[in-house]
């Protein structure tokens, strides 16, 4: 047993390469130990893999075309995680959220009277026409009449804002 323990510690050592020569039996762990680094921004495979998972047709939704598309709204909205509010809400975790609940930010009376939560088919009509389908918001947007465009858009903003397709 004790030779496979210090197997492990030298593989440790080999890892943080902050151990003494004796394998570290005797050093304590350090004290000023990084605090763990934020979650690494997705990779592109790990994007086209959260992308193939969503239900259809947002699966074969064309990524590059959506981030053109947010290119409409990043005047007025941020989708990093906790990113600011600008005139409207960082959008981060917006799917599967209830619309005008976001900390921090002044939705009108008329997103928060809206009362359902966030999904793509909200999301589609809302971008299609946001003061049609949502008479009373401050959100001045004129829509985006292209359906393909907002399919994009959706799968874009899916991958981006940290959304998890449930488990089947
Ligand atoms: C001119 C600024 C402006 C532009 C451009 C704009 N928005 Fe907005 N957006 C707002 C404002 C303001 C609100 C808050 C609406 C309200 O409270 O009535 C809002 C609210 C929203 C909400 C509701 C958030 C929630 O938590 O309920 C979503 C979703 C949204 N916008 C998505 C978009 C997308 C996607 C685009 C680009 C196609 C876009 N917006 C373009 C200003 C803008």
């Amino acid at each position: 047993m004790r030779s496979l323990n210090l197997a492990a510690v030298a593989a440790l050592c080999v890892i943080v390469s902050a151990c003494s020569k004796d394998g570290g039996s005797s050093s304590q762990a350090p004290a000023d130990a990084p605090t763990p680094a934020a979650a690494p921004a997705p990779t592109d495979a790990e994007k086209a893999a959260a992308l193939a998972a969503l239900p259809a047709p947002y699966n074969t939704g064309d990524l590059s075309n959506g981030q053109s598309k947010f290119a409409l709204c990043r005047s007025c909205h941020t989708i990093t995680e906790g990113g600011p509010d600008l005139t409207g809400p960082n959008l981060y975790g917006v799917f599967g959220r209830k619309a005008g609940v976001k900390e921090g930010y002044s939705f009108s009376d008329a997103v928060k009277a809206a009362g359902f939560i966030w999904d793509a088919q909200q999301l589609d009509k809302w971008l299609a026409d946001p003061r049609g389908f949502m008479p009373g918001t401050k959100m001045t947007f004129a829509g985006i009449k292209n359906e393909k465009d907002r399919i994009d858009l959706i799968a874009y903003l899916k991958v981006e804002t940290g959304y998890q397709t449930p488990a089947k």
